[in-house]
């Protein structure tokens, strides 16, 4: 199996350059195929979820062409359902939204149940609520999920989504851009990759409007047409970056950010004693004294992101005094603390309650990464700790950030990939997540 060494103790300095992201990314792939023409879509993360959606469009039909490393053309002119996306779709949580993308462009979906990290039971009623709200009748059995919009187009409605959801919220949003008529979305998420997807289906001609407040406004249109986008920065692979400065201490300048989006995970990092400075596109985050405990509960956007609740968590590890930690969005997101106790942090935990007891000193060990996030949190611990640590199942990682050991090593970090030479035996756990 791949794995990373880290020998930690070195403090970062320098710059890094933000990739587009993941769950922009993630979303606007699959709501490509609704849109007939070439879309030029920049700044796509290099990352396994990205490549895997990608194929998965190839396999409907789909003409990719690469036009450098993260710009690249999806022509979906000629595109039609196929069943040899099944061993793809179960693999990734995204191609969820393949639903509402399927049945905005063929009136019917067929795909499996999505496979993801793992927090828990990820139920995705909301989904089907919202998808039969707008006349899909779905049938959900064994593992696959077929949709099909009674009088082959779907037709807009008024959907109160009973929970928060992101993923809700993008694949509701997804099928209602080609339904008939008006479809309202009250309770909607407002995370900055739903506000980018609405911006991506409006360039190709959708007519979405509230993205970024609570009730989403769509009129449907019979028709995307071909355009160009651009992704927005991934918040939480900044932030990451930043909760890596903040354990290591050092000074790193993060580009093609929007500090906007990180004020959430910036005002916690004051809170612990880090200085950050924000530009235009750009902030640099500082830390040369020693680290606060502080209080977090995660919460949908704007609140602190669940998916930075790891790696800031790794940083409370080594802070004077006792941080409280609680997670408001998944019910188990906390198995990576087993890994980090095995380093010498001392967090308990109680449910959806973390207790942190900042400890002077991590030692390197062997460990895993148990998700995405989690699997970054361990790359901090790693970096932050005394002697060197392994971190196996890194495919999880890979899974989300583009070139995270070269990045890192580019900042001064002792980090290196050792790759197995029998591949294959990686990909039991890709199939898992
Ligand atoms: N929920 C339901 N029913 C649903 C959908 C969600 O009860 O139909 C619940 C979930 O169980 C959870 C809460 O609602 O308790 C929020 O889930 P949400 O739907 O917002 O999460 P998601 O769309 O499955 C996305 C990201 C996650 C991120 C969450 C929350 C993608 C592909 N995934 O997941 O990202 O944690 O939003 O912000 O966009 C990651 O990038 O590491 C990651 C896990």
């Amino acid at each position: 199996m791949d794995k990373y060494v880290v020998k930690g103790g070195k403090q970062l300095f320098g710059q890094v350059d933000i990739s587009g992201a993941k769950n922009a990314a993630v979303a606007i792939i699959p709501a490509a195929l609704m849109v007939e023409g070439v879309c030029r879509i920049e700044n796509i993360p290099q990352i396994s979820d990205t490549k895997k959606l990608l194929e998965m469009l190839a396999l409907m039909g789909a003409k990719i062409r690469f036009v450098n490393k993260t710009t690249l053309d999806i022509d979906c002119s000629n595109v039609h359902l196929s069943d040899d996306i099944y061993d793809l779709t179960r693999q990734i949580r995204a191609s969820y939204y393949l639903i509402g993308s399927m049945l905005g462009r063929f009136g019917k979906a067929s795909t499996t149940m999505p496979g993801g990290c793992n927090f828990g039971v990820r139920p995705i009623d909301q989904h089907i609520k919202g998808m039969k709200a707008l006349g899909a009748v779905m049938d959900i059995s064994r593992g696959f999920i077929k949709a099909e919009a009674k009088g082959g187009r779907l037709k807009g409605t008024r959907i109160y989504l009973d929970k928060v959801s992101v993923g809700a919220t993008i694949n509701v949003m997804i099928a209602a851009t080609m339904a008939s008529g008006i479809t309202v979305i009250e309770n909607v998420a407002r995370e900055p990759h739903i506000v980018d997807l609405a911006n991506f289906l409006n360039s190709m001609g959708a007519d979405i409007r509230g993205a970024g407040t609570d009730v989403i406004k769509v009129r449907g249109v019979d028709k995307l047409h071909g355009g160009s986008y651009c992704l927005i920065p991934d918040q939480i692979e900044a932030g990451t970056y930043m909760a890596a400065v903040a354990g290591t201490g050092g000074e790193v300048t993060l580009t093609n950010v929007i500090p906007k989006h990180l004020d959430c995970i910036s005002a916690k990092l004051i809170e612990m004693g880090v200085e950050i400075e924000e530009g235009e596109d750009f902030v640099t985050v500082r830390r040369t004294g020693e680290l606060t405990h502080t209080n977090i509960k995660t919460l949908p956007y704007p609140g602190f992101p669940t998916d930075m609740q790891p790696q800031v968590s790794t940083v409370l590890a080594l802070a004077n005094g006792t941080s409280v930690v609680t997670e408001g969005v998944w019910d188990n997101r906390y198995k990576y603390v087993n890994e980090l106790r095995k380093m010498g942090a001392e967090i308990q935990v109680d449910g959806k309650t973390a207790v942190i007891q900042g400890v002077k000193k991590l030692y390197g060990a062997p460990v895993a990464a148990c998700d995405l996030r989690a699997g970054a949190a361990m790359v901090i611990a790693g970096l932050c700790a005394e002697g060197t640590t392994t971190i196996e199942d890194i495919v999880y990682i890979e899974r989300g950030y583009q070139d995270f050991v070269g990045k890192l090593r580019k900042l001064g970090a002792d980090i290196v990939k050792i790759s197995d030479p029998d591949p294959k035996s990686d990909e039991g756990i890709a199939e898992a997540v």
